[in-house]
């Protein structure tokens, strides 16, 4: 497996991780040897269907993987340790303060029985020695930053009495409210309309510039990727099949799976929010993976061939620098472009 290096030094480093599950017949296999890496100041964004693996490779990445399910190998590197061997209570301390994310579904992540400011008090003092008063202040001056309207009034306000757009804003809030050098955002515009996902999306940007973050922008919108991320990972069946510079590759695919979710969608710069129109064909189950390609059933290209029949390709590197492919037939693809 060929790895893709980039100059500078990474924030967060993922290599080999892998995450199982027992299964009827054995363990499976939901994150299979994902490697990736998130610099200052840039977005990676990381896209594939439902299923494919995305939020459980940052679930790994954070230690909160849900039992009975649990990181079997690999490494990620976060300021020169490797968190997969930290302790508990040392990884709750990176938690928060180095590494953040925003969850996926926005109902269940806020409390409705506790106001956002004692929510927002709760997540800072479970990290920082500070008293409630302090706590609180440190808990308006990050609404604040988030763009909540009047914070020293709506830090008292209830999940319920903030709009969708708004509650979105309390759970960037309290995902930045420790100053993480990585967040990750996982679809953290999915449940809104239109002009609101336009608002949260420059409201990243914005923070990640002003507090010099490294970003993970999980999503389902191509979209989204031309405009919001330096670096793509296209994950299918709990693997990173294609990565590469967003700028030089992304539109022009070495994967025959990025290429059909490139396809199915109307233009790359249309509109946000369209959701991905499925392709052809069912995921693969993971509990009965085949021995070779898991996209071989539903490739333009590689249905039926022998070569992917027999073997499962590793990411490797293509003719483009900083681009790696999991596809045995890449160069085909490149030779299409030409
Ligand atoms: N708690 C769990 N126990 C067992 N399997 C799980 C659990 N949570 C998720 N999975 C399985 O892990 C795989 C990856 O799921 P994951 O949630 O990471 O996908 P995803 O790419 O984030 O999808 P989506 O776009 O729908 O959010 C799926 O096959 C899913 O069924
Ligand atoms: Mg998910």
């Amino acid at each position: 497996m060929t790895e893709v290096t980039t100059p500078r030094q990474a924030l967060l480093e993922v290599k080999g991780l892998r995450t199982a599950f027992p299964g009827e017949d054995g363990p499976v296999v939901l994150v299979d040897r994902v490697s990736l890496s998130v610099h200052a100041g840039e977005t990676l964004a990381v896209v594939g269907e439902s299923g494919s693996g995305k939020t459980m490779t940052f679930l790994s990445v954070l230690g909160l993987v849900p039992r009975p399910g649990r990181v079997v190998a690999g490494e990620v590197r976060f300021g020169g340790v490797d968190l997969v061997q930290l302790a508990p209570a040392e990884l709750r301390a990176i938690r928060g303060a180095g590494v953040a994310m925003v969850f996926q579904d926005p109902l269940t992540a806020l409390n409705p029985v506790f106001t956002i400011g004692d929510q927002l008090v709760e997540v800072i003092r479970a990290h920082r020695p500070l008293r409630a008063a302090a706590a609180r202040k440190l808990a308006i001056e990050t609404l604040e930053r988030v763009h909540i309207p009047d914070p020293s009034r709506r830090v008292d306000d209830f999940p319920h009495q903030l709009s969708g757009g708004m509650r979105q804003r309390v759970l960037i809030a309290m995902a930045i409210a420790l100053g993480p050098k990585v967040l990750v955002a996982d679809e953290p515009t999915t449940a809104l309309d239109v002009t609101v996902q336009a608002q949260i999306l420059e409201l990243l940007a914005e923070l990640r510039a002003e507090l010099g973050m490294g970003m993970v922008l999980i999503t389902h919108d191509l979209g989204l990727v031309a405009k919001h991320a330096e670096r793509v990972a296209v994950m299918y069946a709990g693997r990173v099949v294609e990565t590469c510079r967003v700028e030089d590759g992304f539109a022009d695919a070495r994967h025959p799976y990025t290429r059909s979710l490139l396809g199915s969608i109307p233009r790359l710069d249309g509109p946000p929010g369209e959701a991905l129109p499925a392709i052809e064909g069912m995921p693969p189950n993971l509990a009965a993976l085949p021995p070779g390609c898991p996209f071989e059933p539903r490739c333009f290209l590689g249905r039926g061939r022998e070569t992917c029949r027999a073997s499962r390709p590793g990411l490797a590197a293509t003719d483009r620098e900083g681009h790696a492919s999991a596809c045995h037939h890449w160069s085909e693809l490149a030779e299409d472009a030409a």
